[in-house]
């Protein structure tokens, strides 16, 4: 059922149009494969599709939370992407999609303090983990959330009604803020300011369009929100990441790496132009991996010696560069040997 890179047969339940570009897919996860697609609110899976017989990977979060009966995933249209149009246009029920197990590191922090608001700001898809967690947030806590939901029109936004519903069943611990673009323009820094000031302590998630995502991060820097605070899921890649070439010279010199993972330290012979990732693989270990992109971080490994640089990096922050932890899929190795750890 599950095959060897991992990927389960889901069966595609239910089709609902949330709008004229975005469709949530509900899924029906097999019974013994139940555990492995437990989830936190905020986390993604990664579907595997053939479009034209060509095989693409994607990832989609969980727009459902982990206390409701359902799963569901919610994709937009990217106007010239593969995935998402294909999705939209021709899943339907009874289809299976093939899915690997629920990833992602962004989620409710725990043991965050109930006193503690959290203020989330989606802009368009962003809306997708967004909902799962302020929908697990309002159940499981006492804690107040304010949404600041960002779209270009009316027509636009995905669960409106939902939203709505939610408010009215938590009166008092909902606040929603709608901005849209055909009002007045995109949204403004001192827009997102005055809405965290409307907050207390809090800690602040962040999911949409990357000059969205920019525009809040330097808001609520601005606003003194600390970056511990500030949760951040980008669903693009903020650059195209220039490709790995067999000749690529900073790899020249690295001869061997050295990856722990699952308790046991493998010797791989390096290839030039790999990154870890790939060598690992061509070790014949399953090290983990998602997006391979540099999106999720599910790839995330310490190098604990020697060197490697990051063709792209969305998914650690500065701290974590800093402590020597690196995207494996995204890494190249710069020193004639690299000593990788997977946590
Ligand atoms: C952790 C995570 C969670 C996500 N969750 C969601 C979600 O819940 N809902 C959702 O809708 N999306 C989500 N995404 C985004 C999703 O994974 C896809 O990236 C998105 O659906 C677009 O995929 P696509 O195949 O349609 O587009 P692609 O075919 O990948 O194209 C994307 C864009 O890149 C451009 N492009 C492609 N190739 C090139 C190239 N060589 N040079 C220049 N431009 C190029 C295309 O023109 C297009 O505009 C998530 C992403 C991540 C990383
Ligand atoms: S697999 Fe997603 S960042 Fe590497």
């Amino acid at each position: 059922m599950t095959d060897a890179d991992g990927f389960t047969p889901l069966r595609i339940k239910r089709v609902v149009r949330e709008t004229s570009d975005a469709v949530s897919l509900v899924l029906d996860v097999p019974g013994p494969s139940e555990n492995r697609f437990h989830y936190q609110a905020g986390q993604f899976l990664t579907v595997r599709v053939d479009v034209d017989g060509s095989s693409h990977r994607r990832c989609y979060s969980m727009s459902s939370a982990p206390i409701e009966a359902e799963l569901r995933i919610t994709v937009k249209r990217d106007s010239a992407g593969v995935v998402s149009n294909w999705l939209n246009d021709s899943a339907a029920a009874g289809d299976e999609l093939l899915a690997a197990p629920p990833e992602g590191r962004f989620v409710l922090t725990p043991g965050a303090p109930t006193d503690a608001d959290l203020v989330a700001f989606a802009g368009g898809s962003g809306i997708t983990p967004i909902m799962s967690l302020i929908r697990t947030a309002l159940a499981d806590s006492e804690r107040r959330v304010q949404l600041f939901y960002a779209n270009r029109s009316r027509e636009s936004v995905i669960f409106s009604e939902a939203l709505a519903k939610l408010a009215t069943e938590h009166p008092g611990r909902l606040l929603l803020r709608h901005h849209f673009d055909d009002d007045g323009g995109v949204v403004t820094g001192s827009a997102i300011e005055a809405f965290v000031s409307e907050s207390r302590g809090a800690d602040c998630y962040v999911c949409g369009p990357a000059p969205f995502m920019d525009t809040v991060e330097s808001a609520l820097a601005a606003a003194g929100v600390p970056k511990s605070r500030v949760h951040l899921e980008r669903f693009t890649v903020s650059a195209v990441p220039p490709g790995v070439t067999d000749d690529e010279p900073e790899t020249a010199s690295t001869e061997q790496v050295l990856i722990d993972l699952d308790r046991k330290t493998t010797t791989a012979t390096y290839r030039r132009g790999e990154t870890l990732l790939q060598t690992a693989r061509m070790a014949g270990l399953r090290a983990p991996a998602s997006c391979e992109t540099g999106s999720c971080g599910t790839c995330m490994a310490r190098v604990v010696a020697g060197t490697a640089r990051m063709l792209n990096n969305d998914a650690l922050d500065d701290d974590e560069v800093e402590e020597g932890w690196v995207l494996t899929c995204q890494s190249l190795p710069t020193s004639r040997t690299v000593h990788v750890v997977y946590d």
